[in-house]
């Protein structure tokens, strides 16, 4: 792999040998993926950064890394609980403590904790912008909806990335492989096209039928929100390795495809019973099962979280079941700011949490068991990762039923 004379001081050890190991892992990853050399990137965005998920393993080398900063703007995915309430949510201080430690870890490295998966929503990421992100859906959106430049990073590479401010360069960061390999077309009417449910089943139902390659959605109807189209991203992202998708009138890349790049291509379809399946295949919890209602995955916008609370804040909640709405902190202080007592919505059974995800909570400490929620993606690894029986229904129908049983 070619080399600048920058990068060839940083593999000989003079920024350290910290960067040095780096910049080694990155061109041995990028020799082996056929990248002929390294870019550098303006914004990294780090995954697996929960206690849960790297564990003791991952935090010996954390401590390691942590001797140096990393060089470019780098952002954080959700950890195990939310950092001002972790006690009020039954969080172990064990478990605390070694979350703590990955997050102060972290900051010393210089990377802003902003512990959220929708870094789309705060960064100022623009079209060709190469950058090296990791979690799916913010990969999706970056390459798909911002015209950005990433491949499907993993947490550690991403990190390695941030290091040295360099990622190889192959894959979706060249512009001849960020083109269609397949045409989709999603014939559904008449339905909500404001539903998150509904976009995160579509786009898990497009993974398992493309699995990699960039699909071209020929037509995109139902894809016009675009605040809420991370769900689509994100039910994509779990059960296929795509990166990219291409939507018509959308997606940046799309001025970049030719007559000719059409020709040949397979053509998929997706209906009403792709959705259904999806539906079906997670169905296990009645509401008077349910111990958590979880909402916001990815993370929940502004517009979102006080639509929410608007049907629901005057709500009392049954004592046997919490309601979860998961955002960022930078959307927390918003909502406090527009008058919303947190601390009150949590006497009523509303969580709104911040820092975390579920998924890589210690769900099980938290003795949470039955969970309905919204998101396909949640569904999924609430189920694998956690045991946990779920239920994917509307936000719709979740929010009626939360008015009606109340
Ligand atoms: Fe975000 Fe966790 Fe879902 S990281 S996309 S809330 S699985």
């Amino acid at each position: 792999m070619y080399l600048n004379k920058y990068e060839e001081l940083i593999l000989n050890g003079e920024y350290g040998y910290i960067k040095a190991k780096a910049l080694k892992a990155l061109v041995k990853m990028g020799e082996a993926l056929g990248a002929n050399k390294l870019i550098r990137i303006s914004h990294a965005h780090i995954s697996g950064i929960s206690y849960t998920t790297i564990g003791e393993v991952g935090l010996e080398l954390l401590r390691e890394l942590a001797l140096e900063k990393v060089c470019v703007n780098t952002t954080c995915n959700p950890a195990g609980f939310d950092l001002t309430h972790w006690r009020r949510l039954g969080v172990p201080e064990e478990y605390y403590k070694k979350q703590i430690e990955i997050i102060n870890l972290l900051r010393k490295m210089g990377v802003k904790t902003t512990l959220s998966c929708t870094p789309y929503l705060t960064e100022n990421i623009s079209k060709g912008d190469h950058i090296s992100w990791a979690e799916s859906n913010a990969v999706l959106y970056a390459n798909s909806i911002t015209g950005a430049m990433t491949n499907r990073e993993g947490g550690l590479s991403a990190l390695l990335a941030a290091l040295v401010g360099r990622t190889p360069n192959y894959g979706l960061h060249l512009q001849e492989n960020r083109k269609p390999t397949v045409i989709v077309s999603i014939e559904i009417n008449n339905i909500e096209v404001d539903e998150p449910s509904i976009l995160s089943a579509i786009g898990y139902s497009l993974g398992l039928k493309v699995g990699y390659g960039i699909p071209y959605i020929v037509n995109s109807k139902i894809l016009t929100n675009l605040e809420l189209i991370k769900y689509f991203m994100a039910g994509i992202g779990t059960t296929s390795a795509l990166g990219m998708i291409i939507i018509s009138h959308i997606s940046p890349d799309e001025r970049n495809i030719k007559q000719s790049d059409l020709k040949g291509l397979d053509r998929i379809s997706l209906g009403m019973d792709d959705i259904i399946e999806v539906y079906e295949c997670f169905n296990e919890v009645s509401i008077d099962k349910c111990d958590v209602i979880y909402l916001g995955c990815p993370h929940l916008s502004l517009d979102e979280l006080l639509y929410i609370l608007k049907f629901i804040s005057s709500v009392k909640i049954p004592n046997n079941i919490k309601v979860w709405l998961t955002t960022s902190r930078n959307v927390v202080n918003k909502i406090v700011k527009l008058g919303y007592n947190v601390i009150e919505l949590w006497r009523k059974g509303i969580l709104i949490l911040c820092d975390m995800c579920p998924i890589v909570a210690p769900l099980e400490k938290l003795k949470v068991k039955n969970i309905i929620t919204d998101s396909a993606k949640a569904a999924y690894y609430l189920r694998k990762m956690h045991k946990a029986k779920v239920t994917l229904m509307s936000r719709h129908n979740i929010l009626k039923l939360l008015k009606n049983i109340c």
